[in-house]
């Protein structure tokens, strides 16, 4: 891995060469403690197209990956190994090991088989760790004779000592939940079916035990029971079903929504029909979470892009990125803690050895005159890598009445050339955070109107100030051609990508206030990293 040249990011999971799409059988094996992700992998070309292969990477940190290449191959040249998940089998439920694999270590993957006609539900097994795998002589495990019947995510529940698998029917917008005591004979028990925004399709589904964190009481209903589930080690606990529109997003093309609820084992049954998306920006899709990860966190990865363009972003070798793995929660809407609605809350994973922190600045306090831009320069050895968090406050009354777009903004500009550049920020007129592309690698902008260039949306109030001001904040990560947004402590995120022209990596950032007296940047801390 060469850090120092090309647009390849450094803490995001991407190819060594080829194609890839939506993360796979993502598992922690806890016996060599290594992170693995599988990915939709197309080792021909640096485009979609079958056959589709499983590709494999690793990584001891969820923050540094390595690639290894194809992992597991479809049955046939016009096939595709499409996507999928893994599970531990440590009981060995399936017959599928022996005592020579550890407990740990039986992992079993399940994924579609699609050819033209058919998609049906495979599996396959691994005897070394996870690197090769065997196929399952009776394959498929699931074949209800449908074209449009995919990407299987297994799990363990607990409380009724059976797996699970959700599958999408996708153009009848329904998941299906099926039960099996020995991963080889499935029965369906129920429909999850036309929930949230439906778009063309339904893909990637997921049901995920994710913690509950909240100050207050358990919440108790009318009945005098808690409508959460208490685990014995005292946390909480709530369901959410995680599912992929292609598309339908709002922003265009694809997104991922999610329903928080409660699950029997057999049934999903969500708090509310809302739909809520995971991810604002135009680059997170296909979502899976880690089976095993320690501690009961609910860690997860998306693919950083976007159907309507991801063929045609400017990158060679290799296209296509993972997000950063995320650590989600579910905690009671921001700002009000007593609110009984939950949502869910991610936290970047950011943390490796590997990285070095080459400059750090933390200003406080900071109020910016009309005319004025605040400059910060990250060093002609930035590797375009970077961290940020901003705290804002909001002097609504002082807004001047017509005609005044007061944007605060953040131009973070290229180290070789600064008429490139991705700016961000806060507009207050229309109440909503921003990102605009619109002025990096213009060529492409130019070519892709999918590729839109500005996007703004709603962010909640991160506190209220102690003079009745709002106040917002946002922490971000840069990595070459990605942002990540993580708004108020992940109560809402946004990830985009980007393209600068080669070499010319973010070096600098500029803020700038359109009025003034209406912004008053409270912390403003940003760090330059290197691998
Ligand atoms: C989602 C998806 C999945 C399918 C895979 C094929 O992006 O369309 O439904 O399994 O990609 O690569």
């Amino acid at each position: 891995f060469n850090a120092s040249s090309g647009t390849r990011p450094l803490v995001h999971l991407t190819p060594n060469k080829g194609w890839m799409n939506d993360p796979n059988g993502l598992f922690y094996d806890s016996e060599a403690s290594i992170w693995h992700a599988y990915y939709q992998y197309n080792p021909n070309d640096n485009v979609w197209g079958l056959p589709l292969y499983w590709g494999h990477a690793t990584s001891e940190d969820l923050t540094v990956w390595e690639d290894h290449g194809a992992a597991i191959a479809p049955q046939n040249d016009e096939s595709g190994a499409f996507s999928g998940s893994i599970i531990i089998d440590a009981n060995n439920t399936s017959g599928f090991f022996n005592d020579s694999t550890k407990p740990a270590q039986r992992i079993v993957a399940f994924y579609t088989e699609h050819n033209a006609t058919t998609e049906s539900q495979y599996a396959a097994y691994s005897l070394d760790g996870g690197f090769t795998f065997e196929q399952y002589e009776h394959n498929p495990v699931l074949d209800i004779g449908s074209d449009q019947f995919r990407d299987p995510k297994v799990f363990w529940h607990e409380e009724s000592e059976r797996w699970v698998m959700t599958l999408a029917l996708s153009q009848e917008y329904t998941i299906q939940i099926f039960t099996s005591e020995n991963l080889k004979d499935w029965e369906l028990q129920s429909n999850f079916s036309h929930h949230g925004i439906l778009g063309y399709q339904y893909e990637c589904p997921g049901l995920a035990k994710v913690r509950v964190e909240r100050d207050i009481p358990l919440n108790v209903t009318s009945n005098g029971k808690t409508n959460l589930t208490t685990q014995d080690d005292g946390a909480e606990y709530k369901w959410v079903m995680f599912l992929s529109i292609n598309p339908g997003s709002p922003a265009g093309g694809s997104v991922n929504e999610y329903f928080i609820g409660d699950f029997d084992g057999k049934t999903f049954t969500p708090q509310d029909s809302a739909a809520r998306i995971v991810d604002h920006g135009k680059d997170f899709y296909a979502l899976q979470t880690f089976t095993n990860a320690p501690n009961g966190d609910t860690i997860g990865i998306a693919w950083a892009s976007n159907w309507d363009y991801c063929a045609f972003v400017p990158t060679e070798a290799w296209k296509s990125s993972m997000s950063i793995a995320r650590n989600f929660t579910v905690r009671p809407y921001n700002p009000n803690p007593q609110s009984t609605e939950l949502n869910l809350y991610s936290t970047p994973i950011l943390n490796s050895t590997d990285l070095q922190t080459k400059r750090y600045l933390k200003k406080s306090s900071l109020e910016i005159g009309a005319d004025e831009a605040l400059k910060y320069n990250l060093g002609n050895d930035a590797q375009g890598l970077l961290e940020f968090t901003a705290t804002w406050k909001v002097n609504g009354s002082s807004i001047p009445s017509v005609g005044d777009f007061a944007d605060l903004s953040f131009w973070f500009t290229g180290k070789e050339d600064d008429d490139e550049y991705l700016r961000l920020g806060y507009a207050v007129n229309a109440a909503g955070f921003f990102v605009d592309r619109g002025n990096t690698d213009v060529d492409f902008v130019n070519d892709n109107p999918f590729f839109n260039n500005r996007q703004t949306q709603n962010i909640e109030t991160y506190k209220i100030g102690t003079d009745g001001l709002p106040i917002y904040k946002v922490h971000g990560i840069i990595d070459r051609n990605i942002i990540e947004l993580f708004f108020n402590d992940g109560s809402s995120t946004s990830t985009n990508l980007f393209f600068l022209s080669d070499g010319n990596y973010i070096g600098g950032v500029e803020i700038t206030a359109g009025v003034e007296g209406v912004f008053t940047i409270l912390d403003f801390e940003i760090k330059q990293l290197a691998r």
